[in-house]
């Protein structure tokens, strides 16, 4: 709910549980107030008190020029809604917007309005509003100075404890104005005692935790390779003590696959402001051009990390994916990468499907490796035309309808190799300026996603495939970071640093028409693992593959991490081949995410096949509900307790699956493992110890493991209400 209080000119922006409160000060400036758990009512004067006398005095004397409004309001230690950059608010501006070296923006109120619903982005990801309960709170702003306008935004959504914000900067003007710096969120908190968790990666290593404590100064964390990355997922947590269980904690991230930046300050005045963003860069906009940012949002739980994940992992669900076929998003999947590589014909593909069919498999993708001369990641890319000589897809797909199968084909649509005939024809389809030497990664460079020629070219060329042959689900690779953001098609149009933006808007407006044109198929994202796992890409892509790394204690730590972000319907998992961990442990620890394998299933023993039959099984008795639409818990961090445990209980609390897995080996003692989220007097029954416990046995005593303590070793428990003990 939004309420507007008129003769304050306040705002209160009412979430669940959660208030977020601002007002149009005497200047005409929003002037942030309060953001936390619900209040009924605010005091302005209260809150913006400084306590400082001789500040007071100061002000009031007006004797200041450069710090002081003329109705006294000292920039550098208020809260705001967009910081004041240029001015004497000296911590990370909101907006650098201008020419010539003048950058500095003096946003004032010029009207709003508050409706049923919320903004049309277009192709940029947002969240959707499937039940209409969106309400908007929207507000323009001017730069008298620039001719520059914001329209500013505040979504709520009925029952949820997030508020979305969304900004549009408009050029109201004739001349061109530069954007060097428009960030999509700026928050003030009036206090300095912050932890901070956020997820660092790597390729194979991605979205590891990172917990610290805040200190006076910036803290930034960014991606500047065009992509979200591996090396930092543009989504991270704001508490004074962060714990699963207790506390205030805020949830931060952004509807964006591209550059990102987020400064989060710790400054003199004992306050902290959180900037979150697409970075610095070089936008032009023309007169009476506009440009939307992508969407922010802030997530709050007053309970701590484990509610704040609920409300995120059903925010997420509801809002931002979309699943074509439920059916298909349920199919047990065989992914040939692992098996094979790109070393097949169509014999050996043939050889694989049923065994795949035996081991519960109900998906064939295959993966790289199918078209025109790819034998190997020196060529290729760019030609999207099947290798007939290598494999009869015509064939494959046959057999796999025979067998009851669906199938799926890899593309990596945004990339060409420099030994393709889209290359030789078109050298100014890669990104890069060719005057100078450009890096090769993984032998490929990049598409300029900013050119419309390119993007139909690859629209045409993976229509045409699509529409020849009978595929149910694509995988969309994305092998390398875009390291020269360089648009020889911008380049042309001198508007080269609208690159950043311009190109993820490419990305999104190609799988929006593939998806428009195909609605049957399902799109799962990929970036070398998960390089693009971020809010922007699940709009479209409702599962990512996780990560390169198969490695169940590896992926033990890329699953907790992934947790606080994203659901598990989302999270890209399969069994793979490596030799050390039994397929037990490799199979339970995949049905935390979409469960499939990836290996040669030629090459299973006879019990491998009967361990993965079985885990089939669970996965369609109880993974819908339970793992794919319920409420996840942590129970034990990898970080520091050496060893995962996890749980997903299904909403109506009467099913859930628990894993608990052993990293190193451990030395006898006791070790109970406690359940959460029960219903405390209803009793359930647990299939490893085959009793019935209540709900608040487990959650008080726990499940006694202490006999299992060998490395790798995991249990895997299923729990159910029983009516009678
Ligand atoms: C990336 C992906 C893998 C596989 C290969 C194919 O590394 O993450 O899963 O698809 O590309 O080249």
């Amino acid at each position: 709910m939004i309420e507007y209080k008129d003769k304050e000119r306040l705002f209160f922006i009412k979430a669940k549980g959660f208030s977020y409160v601002f007002y149009v000060n005497e200047a005409g400036m929003l002037q942030h107030l309060y953001a936390g758990k619900d209040v009924g009512s605010i005091d302005i004067k209260a809150l913006t008190d400084f306590g400082d006398d001789h500040a007071r005095h100061y002000l009031k004397a007006g004797q200041s020029t450069e710090s002081v409004f003329e109705e006294g309001i000292y920039l550098n230690h208020s809260l705001f809604e967009i910081g004041c950059g240029g001015k004497s608010d000296l911590r990370s501006p909101t907006f650098l917007i201008g020419s010539n070296g003048d950058y500095v923006t003096d946003f004032r109120y010029a009207s709003h309005s508050i409706y049923k619903g919320r903004p049309s982005l277009g192709v940029l990801p947002h969240f959707r509003d499937p039940k209409g309960e969106a309400e908007t709170l929207e507000i323009i702003l001017k730069e008298e100075r620039k001719n520059i306008q914001i329209r500013l935004s505040y979504t709520v959504f009925a029952g949820e404890s997030l508020i979305v914000r969304n900004t549009e900067i408009i050029n109201t003007g004739k001349e061109k104005a530069m954007v060097r710096k428009a960030s999509s969120l700026c928050l003030d908190f009036p206090s300095n005692r912050y932890e901070f968790l956020h997820f660092p990666g790597d390729w194979a290593y991605e979205r590891q935790c990172v917990k610290e404590e805040l200190k006076p100064g910036l803290k930034v964390i960014e991606s500047k390779s065009g992509r979200s990355s591996h090396d930092h997922s543009p989504f991270f947590f704001l508490g004074n003590k962060l714990e699963e269980d207790h506390g205030e904690v805020f949830g931060f991230s952004f509807l964006w696959s591209g550059n990102f930046k987020a400064e989060i300050g710790v400054y003199k005045q004992h306050d902290t402001r959180v900037d979150l963003g697409m970075g610095e860069m070089d936008y032009s906009l023309d007169g009476g051009e506009s440009l939307v940012l992508p969407e922010a949002v802030v997530f709050y739980s007053s309970e701590g990390l484990a509610s704040l994940t609920h409300t995120i992992h059903d925010a997420v669900r509801k809002h931002v994916i979309s699943i074509p076929d439920l059916s298909l998003k349920e199919s047990i999947v065989l992914n040939s990468w692992e098996g094979c590589y790109m070393d097949f014909d169509t014999e050996k593909i043939l050889s694989y499907l049923p065994k795949a069919k035996a081991a519960g498999c109900e998906l064939f993708v295959l993966d790289d490796g199918w078209f025109k001369g790819r034998n190997d990641d020196g060529t290729s890319l760019g030609d999207w035309t099947v290798d007939e000589k290598k494999i009869d897809l015509n064939k494959v797909i046959g057999v796999c309808h025979e067998l009851g199968m669906k199938f799926g084909l890899w593309f990596e649509p945004e990339m060409v190799s420099p030994l393709s005939d889209l290359y030789t024809k078109h050298h100014e389809y890669a990104i890069g300026d060719e005057r100078r030497l450009r890096t090769l990664t993984r032998h490929q460079l990049a598409l300029d996603m900013a050119n419309p020629e390119v993007e139909e070219e690859v629209f045409e060329q993976m229509d045409k495939v699509l529409s020849s042959y009978d595929i149910d689900y694509v995988k969309w690779d994305h092998n390398r970071a875009l390291d020269e953001q360089y648009s020889p098609y911008l380049a042309r149009r001198g508007k080269l640093g609208n690159f950043a933006y311009e190109s993820v808007l490419g990305y999104y407006r190609l799988i929006s028409r593939l998806e428009k044109q195909h609605p049957g198929i399902l799109f799962q994202g990929c970036a070398s693992g998960g390089g693009r796992y971020d809010l922007g890409t699940l709009y479209y892509f409702p599962e990512i593959w996780a990560s390169d790394e198969l490695d169940p204690v590896v992926r033990a730590f890329i699953l907790y991490g992934t947790s606080f972000l994203f659901p598990l319907v989302t999270f890209g998992a399969h069994v793979g081949k490596n030799p050390i961990t039994p397929f037990d442990t490799k199979a339970a620890l995949a049905l935390f995410g979409t469960y499939g394998y990836e290996l040669d299933p030629t090459k299973l023993k006879e019990e491998d096949i009967v361990t993965l039959k079985k885990h089939a099984e669970i996965f369609h008795k109880y993974h819908k509900e339970v793992v794919s639409d319920g409420d996840f818990y942590r129970l034990s961090s990898p970080y520091t307790e050496n060893a995962l445990g996890i749980e997903c209980l299904s909403k109506d609390k009467k099913k859930a699956l628990v894993f608990y897995m052993t990293l190193l080996k451990e030395n006898r003692g006791y070790r109970f493992l406690k359940i959460k989220g029960l219903e405390e007097n209803k009793l359930y029954y647990n299939d490893f110890e085959k009793t019935v416990h209540s709900g608040s046995y487990y959650q008080n005593i726990g499940i006694n493991l202490s006999g299992f303590r060998d490395e790798f070793q995991s249990n895997f428990i299923i729990l159910e209400e029983v009516k009678d003990a």
